[in-house]
């Protein structure tokens, strides 16, 4: 990976590359604590307890995908932390789309879509203070080789790999060298002038808004139409009954698929 990281963030020096590892996003946490830089990098070719959004777990087999945690230490208030998720989809769908994959979408708040299926997921995990993020780790995995029969059963016809469903070539270290530059280059434009600027091209790659979908809560389930992203980067949902609802945390589902 090193002669590929020409950034000035996710440089050589702060690549920390591992066979295996529990989570990447976990010892990045740990690194962070102990002080770890802003642009700290963590790969693994394989996970034996990554991590998903709401507690789930992230499939992580070897030598087929990409799992990746950065180190972030921006200077902006706490409650922009679920922003950073949005800017990481960003980087996610601009890299793929740069290696001439076509039809990348993003569902709301943390997928990567391709031929309706997820093939690419983001974990943000922050601490912050009252006023100030103290760090943030964006975790990513990308599902790049191999069929779908590397999902355990319950993924099937929900993930796929980028193999699976383009013709590109793919090689990961390039994939990810890709990802990192677009991330560098969003995030530098984010901690000058926030989410705002990229939220257009944010909306041009999201699949939800306008549609009807359904909402589950740890609370409950109800379904909608997905109505705009504020500015925070949260959705505004128009349950049936009439109400504008803020989802924070959630599943977003458009109804008619799974
Ligand atoms: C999701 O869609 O639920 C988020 C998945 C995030 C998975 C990545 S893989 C690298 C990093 N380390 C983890 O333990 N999780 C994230």
């Amino acid at each position: 990976m090193a002669p590929l990281l020409t950034g000035a963030l996710f440089r050589p020096d702060r690549y920390h590359f591992f066979p295996v590892l529990d989570s990447t996003n976990r010892y990045a946490a740990q690194l962070a604590q102990a002080g770890a830089e802003a642009g700290t990098v963590v790969v693994a070719d394989q996970q034996t307890h990554g991590r998903g959004r709401l507690g789930r777990q992230w499939s992580s087999p070897p030598g087929v995908s990409v799992y990746c945690s950065v180190v972030l230490r921006p200077d902006r208030p706490p409650q922009e932390a679920a922003q950073l998720t949005l800017l990481s989809g960003l980087a996610l769908a601009r890299a793929l789309t740069d290696l001439g994959i076509g039809g990348v979408e993003i569902k709301w708040p943390n997928d990567l879509l391709l031929a309706g299926r997820k093939v690419a997921g983001i974990l943000t995990e922050a601490r912050a203070d009252p006023q100030r993020m103290q760090y943030v780790i964006v975790g990513m995995g990308v599902n790049v080789h191999g069929t779908e029969a590397v999902f355990p059963v319950e993924l099937r016809g929900k993930a796929t790999t980028l193999a699976s469903v383009c013709s590109v070539p793919l090689y990961r270290p390039v994939l990810l060298a890709g990802v990192l530059a677009q991330l560098e280059f969003l995030y530098g434009r984010f901690c000058r002038e926030g989410f705002a600027p990229l939220r257009e091209e944010w909306l041009s790659f999201s699949r939800l808004l306008g549609r009807s979908v359904q909402v589950s809560l740890a609370s409950g389930r109800f379904s909608g139409r997905a109505m705009a992203l504020d500015g925070d980067g949260y959705l505004l949902v128009q349950r049936d009954d009439g109400m504008l609802t803020r989802v924070v945390a959630g599943d977003v589902v458009p109804l008619g698929e799974d």
